[in-house]
């Protein structure tokens, strides 16, 4: 079976996929380039394409189908960028990947913590040796009350691993899971939005889950609502939360995604003019946390990213079982 990777990372993926690879019988074909219409033939001859979070259109779905590629694996949660419509039209299978939970629910919890206690502003201050107190006040996160919006493997990490700060925790979700019940309450986006000192956002993004954070929803929170978004930078209409922090009605907000990212984030762009306006209006305020889509980079979730890649890859072609079978 013969695998061809695109943006395949050496400092990082390159000892996983050498060892997971060989583990499998999988011949391995990579490219340290995004897959494009102009360079997609690379992987001609080969049974499947590894990609990461860069699009694969119906223009390359042409092309793979023509090339006889059986399957698109994307080594991410997320599959938003593969367009399935054009797969499935094609046969092509789609799978995603999984990793442990930890790391993005551990981050989205610092992102609570860094963005309550005014961190941004103290260590920029503390950077120009202004150690006064006057415009750091924080505020007691342990009092708070806590939405959780999306209660799949991430957003149920973060509720249990918050339970140890004695904050209040509501939950949203479609599909309410009974095991958190003894740590949190479900409760309707309404209630989240207008109960919730702090909102912490976990659901893919979908149709339904597209711009949730909107000038209308913004409107129903509590004033100086804390913001946080490790998901999806589309979950959150970028203009309607810079409106909203321009006034104080979001008193603060860590964002580790923002809408618009793909083509900037993991890229070197210091020596490029910055286009992203809202990006740009976003990182100028002091109250708001802007991380580069970090939260999931740790050695355990870049080890599943790239073996559930191969796993799913190794068992669809093989007839068996999929676990991350997408289409
Ligand atoms: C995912 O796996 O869906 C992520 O959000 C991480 C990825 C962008 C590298």
């Amino acid at each position: 079976m013969k695998v061809f990777a695109f943006s395949y990372r050496d400092f990082d993926e390159a000892p996983h996929f050498t060892e997971i690879s060989k583990e499998l019988g999988i011949e391995l074909g990579i490219s340290r380039e995004k897959p494009t219409i102009d360079n997609i033939r690379l992987a001609e001859g080969y049974d499947a394409l590894s990609v990461l979070t860069t699009p694969v259109d119906a223009a390359m779905m042409d092309e793979l189908a023509d090339m006889g590629i059986k399957m698109v694996s994307t080594r991410t949660v997320g599959y938003e960028h593969v367009d399935l419509e054009a797969a499935r039209r094609h046969g092509i299978h789609v799978s995603n990947g999984s990793y442990p939970p930890n790391s993005v629910a551990d981050y989205a919890i610092m992102l609570m913590l860094m963005a309550t206690r005014k961190i941004k502003h103290i260590m920029a201050r503390g950077d120009m040796h202004d150690f006064t107190l006057e415009g750091n006040l924080g505020r007691d996160f342990s009092s708070f009350t806590v939405g959780i919006v999306g209660t799949g493997r991430i957003g149920a990490t973060v509720i249990k691993h918050l339970t140890g700060f004695g904050v209040k925790i509501l939950a949203y979700d479609p599909y309410p899971n009974p095991e958190l019940d003894r740590y949190a309450t479900y409760a309707t986006l309404d209630e989240i939005w207008r109960e919730c000192d702090l909102i912490s956002f976990h659901v893919p993004l979908l149709d339904s889950t597209y711009h949730l954070v909107n000038a209308e929803s913004l409107a129903k929170m509590k004033d100086g609502v804390v913001l946080v978004n490790t998901a999806r930078g589309g979950v959150i209409d970028s203009d309607a939360l810079i409106d909203a922090l321009a006034s104080g009605k979001v008193g603060a907000a860590g964002l580790d995604v923002v809408e618009n990212e793909f083509n900037m984030y993991y890229y070197d762009l210091k020596n490029e003019p910055f286009l992203h306006k809202q990006l740009a209006t976003l990182k100028s305020f002091p109250n708001v946390i802007v991380t580069p889509h970090m939260a999931f980079y740790t050695d355990d979730d870049v080890r599943g990213m790239v073996s559930t890649s191969l796993h799913s890859i190794k068992l669809e072609l093989t007839g068996q079982d999929n676990p991350w079978r997408v289409l």
